[in-house]
């Protein structure tokens, strides 16, 4: 497996499947690995917390990183690349162009400016790297939207491919964040993956979840719709770490 930490140094091939990450990487994220290992030549995953999409200086400085693990771990999956830039080669001084997706709702209006972060990263990964496929987690349905429209509004020759969210035996959806709760506030975050599930089965799952949410105060609780997928998703904190969740409403995550 091949680090690669300049631009320059990247190549480019058919036949390859990008799985872009910010590193801590997980059971999730391993499922993405295997995804785009199963149909690709070459798998190039890239490892880089950026800074572009974090809109709390506190969340950006708190994020959990952990190189070796990564490496270990994408190595162990078969991935042929790693991209691990410095942030200064993303964003060199005079860097003022930003891909900004116009997104409203959910993560959008709780996040201002954390999509314009991903959608500008992404479009330079898939500059940098050319992968005939890229791979996201169902996990963040939203951020698979604002992609899927990204590529479309702005001909980028790439297939965004989805891939189910992992989640603990609890039911928790694992993610980076996870670590930083207490015992006592992962027992009540559980309530999320919880509420989101019985509701999905209701008549109207917003009214539902919300119901159900009631003592977990959600950011929201939405529909999102991924155009093959409708998925119910909201966002809770607990304590100082924010969650967020969703579940399949109807259609395929594909
Ligand atoms: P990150 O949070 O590291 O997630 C990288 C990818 O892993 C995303 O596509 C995310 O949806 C997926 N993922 C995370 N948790 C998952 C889970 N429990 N099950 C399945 N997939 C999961 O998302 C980002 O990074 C960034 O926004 C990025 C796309 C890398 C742009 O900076």
């Amino acid at each position: 497996m091949k680090v690669v930490r300049t631009m320059g140094e990247l190549e480019t091939a058919p036949g390859t499947g990008l799985v872009p990450t910010m590193g801590a990487l997980h059971e999730g994220h391993r499922a993405l690995f295997r995804a785009a290992r199963a149909e690709s030549e070459r798998v190039v995953a890239s490892l880089f917390v950026n800074p572009a999409q974090f809109d709390e200086q506190a969340d950006l400085e708190a994020y959990p990183r952990d190189e070796e693990h990564d490496l270990q771990l994408a190595r162990a999956e078969g991935v042929d690349v790693v991209f691990a830039p410095p942030p200064e080669e993303m964003y060199p001084a005079g860097f003022a162009t930003w891909v900004d997706p116009q997104e409203t709702g959910a993560e959008g209006t709780a996040r201002p400016g954390h999509f314009r972060g991903v959608a500008t990263v992404c479009l330079k990964l898939f500059n940098l790297v050319r992968p005939e496929r890229a791979y996201f987690g169902q996990k963040d349905g939203q951020q698979v939207a604002v992609l899927r429209r990204l590529v479309r509004d702005l001909n980028v020759p790439v297939e965004i491919r989805v891939v189910p969210t992992v989640r603990d035996p609890d039911g928790l959806a694992l993610s980076s964040r996870n670590g930083r709760l207490s015992a006592e506030e992962r027992q009540r975050a559980l309530g999320l993956p919880r509420a989101l599930a019985s509701a999905a089965r209701e008549p109207n799952p917003v009214a539902a979840a919300r119901a159900s949410l009631n003592g977990l105060d959600p950011d929201y609780v939405e529909v999102l719709d991924l155009g093959d997928a409708k998925l119910l998703a909201a966002a809770i904190r607990v304590g100082s770490t924010r969650l967020i969740d969703n579940v399949l409403l109807e259609g395929e995550i594909q």
